[in-house]
């Protein structure tokens, strides 16, 4: 992949390459020994860690004898949509859409007419029109249709705790009963909800219990991060400061879309990383300009729950959230109503219970709240 050069090398969503992508050797390796190996793979953290951008970094290496397919589910609401944008992406990469593979796919969907429009360059893109009722025969067609190419795929699912979401109930044990019969085909479940996926993969109740291989994704190493870091400010003749980025790092627990999305400012202010203050500046600027939107985020909870929000934010981590100190100090509610909040806001990724206790998920969020 000839990689452009981007004009800010630190980004805050998507792909752009091995150059702007920042360790994880070892996940790679793991992903990338796993899949060509036959395992699939259950991939867990929480939001905004790196899920993505390390699919993406692993599917450069398995690209080479593997069609990618990758899909994420995280807006899809029920199986119709599920089955329409995986039918959908599963076609238009498992074949050079030529016309005559195209009438051989065609004999695969009886349940639905993939519509074919040929391209400028002589093949064919393919959509899909499914309807809803059909979506179940879709799905099976679409992996009978990827059982008979002779070329192995691999096909990542993100947000896949999604599923959990649809209306029709057991999408996840439908799924898993077709991807046991498709040996060239295999699967990186993502997920970002720990509890919902762990149901599902790791419970031996749930459907891929013992199916895959489960992969838990921590922050990138301090160390590995300040070096690539250092290497784009260096380069442009900026400052860095090592410690002005370990102030930034540990601010943040090493996440990566904050750690990256600080020195995207301070890189677009022209400026180096030259001391904790200035990164300290960045984080302000991107608070002040969420603002509204977590004004609004915050009154459309119910009075109980904004109450709880703002008192974590106030303490950072809790650990006891029904504590009888807690909510004195903080004069909540009756801890009943207070751990029925709290299931609600973790439900809605407003807060999440880290090993030390529970914090404000949006980590902005977090900075905003305690300033009140
Ligand atoms: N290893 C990495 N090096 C540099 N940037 C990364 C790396 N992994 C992720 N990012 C960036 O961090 C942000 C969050 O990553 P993403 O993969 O979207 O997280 P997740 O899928 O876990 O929510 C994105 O802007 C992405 O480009
Ligand atoms: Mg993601």
């Amino acid at each position: 992949m000839e990689a452009m050069k981007l004009e800010n090398p630190f980004l805050t969503r998507g792909y752009a390459g091995p150059e702007y992508f920042c360790d994880r050797e070892v996940e790679t390796k793991q992903l990338v020994s796993a899949i060509t190996n036959g395992r699939d793979v259950t991939l867990v953290a929480p939001r905004r860690y790196g899920k993505t951008g390390l699919v993406h970094n692993a599917f450069r290496f398995l690209g080479k004898d593997h069609a990618t397919v990758y899909l994420d589910i995280f807006a899809m609401d029920d199986l119709a949509s599920f089955v329409q944008a995986f039918s959908s992406a599963v076609l238009g990469t498992l074949d050079s859409a030529t016309e005559r593979v195209g009438r051989k796919l065609l004999s695969f969907f009886r349940s639905c007419r993939p519509k074919m429009t040929p391209q400028e360059d002589g093949t064919f893109a393919f959509s899909f029109d499914i309807a809803p009722s059909q979506a179940k025969a879709t799905l099976k067609e679409t992996f009978d249709y990827i059982a008979s190419r002779n070329r192995k795929v691999v096909i990542a699912i993100d947000e896949f705790q999604q599923v959990r979401f649809f209306p029709e109930k057991g999408v996840e044990a439908l799924l898993r009963s077709y991807i046991q019969f498709v040996p060239n085909a295999h699967f990186i479940f993502a997920g970002s909800k720990k509890h919902m996926m762990d149901e599902m993969f790791v419970s031996p109740k749930g459907p891929f219990y013992q199916s895959t291989q489960l992969m838990a994704l921590g922050p990138i190493d301090a160390a590995a991060y300040a070096a690539f870091a250092e290497g784009f400010f260096r380069k442009a003749g900026r400052a860095f400061d090592g410690s002005a980025f370990r102030h930034l790092y540990d601010r943040f627990d090493g996440i990566t879309w904050y750690v990256q999305a600080v020195l995207n400012r301070v890189w677009a202010n022209g400026l180096g990383l030259d001391s904790p203050e200035r990164a300290d500046a960045a984080v302000d600027d991107l608070v002040a300009e969420s603002g509204a939107f977590f004004i609004d985020l915050l009154r459309s909870q119910t009075a109980a729950e904004q109450s709880l929000i703002r008192a974590i934010g106030r303490e950072g981590v809790v650990a006891a959230i029904s504590s009888g100190d807690f909510i004195r100090r903080h004069r909540l509610p009756a801890a009943s109503t207070i751990r029925s909040a709290a299931a609600k806001l973790k439900e809605r990724d407003l807060i999440y219970r880290t090993d030390d206790g529970y914090v404000i998920y949006d980590r902005l969020f977090g900075v905003w709240l305690g300033r009140l």
